[in-house]
């Protein structure tokens, strides 16, 4: 059989290996921030940022980030019904509600019209999800945050790589939030960052990652208030440092996979890939394609055509208020449709052309068997 191809997988070199080697040998006592502070400076200079605060995860940056703007119980805050749980997790144990509302049939994020219409005198923030590395409408959704004040908060977990306009995502809300899970283009095997350009904002996140110890404190051990422990380790950064490094290689392999992809399904009107907007860079973390109601192809379909062939196949992501911790809103009708008709396609630095040939191969034999 063919060897399996894995849906992601990530890139660690030798440098990664000796960096983390260092931070494992050297990184403690005084030391013991070094790679952290270089990570979050390396960070900021390729988003072209203010402030920088590396986390255990993107969950817990978004926690932080939302508990600093104020959400709390009885508030509501906006995001796309697709959308992975742990951007809607963090407003749960605020106290707060997350608002699902519906996705673009093109960009799969959110639909900036049914975000106005959900605003309600409890709307505390929106949360723009770049989802699989494509770009919300950041004019219109921003232009609504200007008009009615209130905050984007911008979920680039899946958006290292991506541009709007010239901005890096993660740049343009309020605060933005990344995911360096080792499913993602950069990795510190778990991790996140918090970014913002908002000195105040950064100030409070910062006071709260440290366990509610605000930084001009010079008493030990006096928190000022309750925080978070939500702090990567210098180790996570060393291998965070030398991703940062290669990073313009890390994301330039994930574009042409989806070039790759998307060159396919350019000839077939009934595929739909990841969207090539006007004056965007699609970061292309995740790609995928949807096929039109009237193929017939299923989720299920793809599924087992992929297993078939030793392809690790992963389902585009299910509408959260079609799970179990939710209150269903089957009315979102485009992320209750995509979902059955689609599949996250495997994309990973090496991955290799003849690897991306069997993939496409499967899309075609299945195209066939059903006309
Ligand atoms: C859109 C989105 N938001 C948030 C997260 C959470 O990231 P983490 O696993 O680093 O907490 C993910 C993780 O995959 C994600 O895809």
């Amino acid at each position: 059989m063919n060897s399996r191809i894995h849906y992601t997988k990530p890139s660690i070199t030798e440098l990664e290996i000796s960096y983390a080697n260092d931070a494992a040998t050297n990184g403690w006592g005084e030391k013991c921030y070094e790679y952290i502070h270089r990570f979050e400076g390396a960070f900021k200079t390729h988003l072209g940022s203010a402030f920088a605060i590396s986390t255990s995860s993107c969950t817990g940056a978004l926690h932080m980030g939302m508990a600093a703007l104020g959400i709390s119980p009885g508030d509501e805050v906006i995001m796309a019904d697709t959308n992975w749980v742990a951007t809607a997790s963090p407003i749960v144990h605020l106290g707060a509600t997350p608002v699902f509302v519906d996705i673009l049939e093109d960009t799969w994020c959110l639909d900036p019209e049914l975000v106005e219409r959900a605003i309600t005198p409890r709307t505390k923030a929106i949360v723009a999800t770049h989802i699989y590395g494509n770009l919300c409408d950041m004019e219109s959704l921003l232009a609504i945050s200007e008009q009615h004040g209130i905050p984007i908060i911008e979920d680039a977990a899946e958006a290292i790589g991506s541009e709007y306009r010239g901005r890096r995502a993660g740049t343009m809300g309020r605060f933005g939030t990344f995911s360096f899970h080792g499913s993602k283009t950069i990795t510190t095997g778990e991790g996140g960052m918090f970014v913002t350009d908002d000195p105040e904002l950064y100030e409070e996140v910062l006071t709260l990652s440290n366990h509610g110890r605000a930084k001009s404190q010079t008493k030990q051990f006096w928190p000022d208030k309750v925080g978070f422990k939500y702090k990567m380790s210098n180790i996570q950064a060393a291998i965070g440092c030398a991703q940062m490094e290669r990073v313009d290689e890390l994301i330039g392999k994930k574009l042409e996979i989806l070039a790759a992809y998307q060159a396919f399904a350019r000839d077939i009107p009934e595929i739909t890939c990841n969207p090539i907007q006007s004056n965007t860079v699609n970061g292309a973390w995740m790609p995928s394609y949807v096929f039109d109601r009237d193929t017939g192809i299923t989720r299920e379909i793809l599924a087992d055509a992929f297993k078939a062939r030793n392809i690790d196949a992963r389902v585009f992501f299910s509408p959260l208020s079609s799970t179990p911790p939710f209150d269903a809103v089957p009315g979102n009708v485009t992320a209750w449709s995509i979902p059955e008709r689609s599949i996250n396609l495997p994309s990973y630095h090496d991955m290799t052309d003849s690897d991306i040939d069997r993939v496409i191969q499967v899309v075609i034999d299945a195209m066939a068997t059903r006309r």
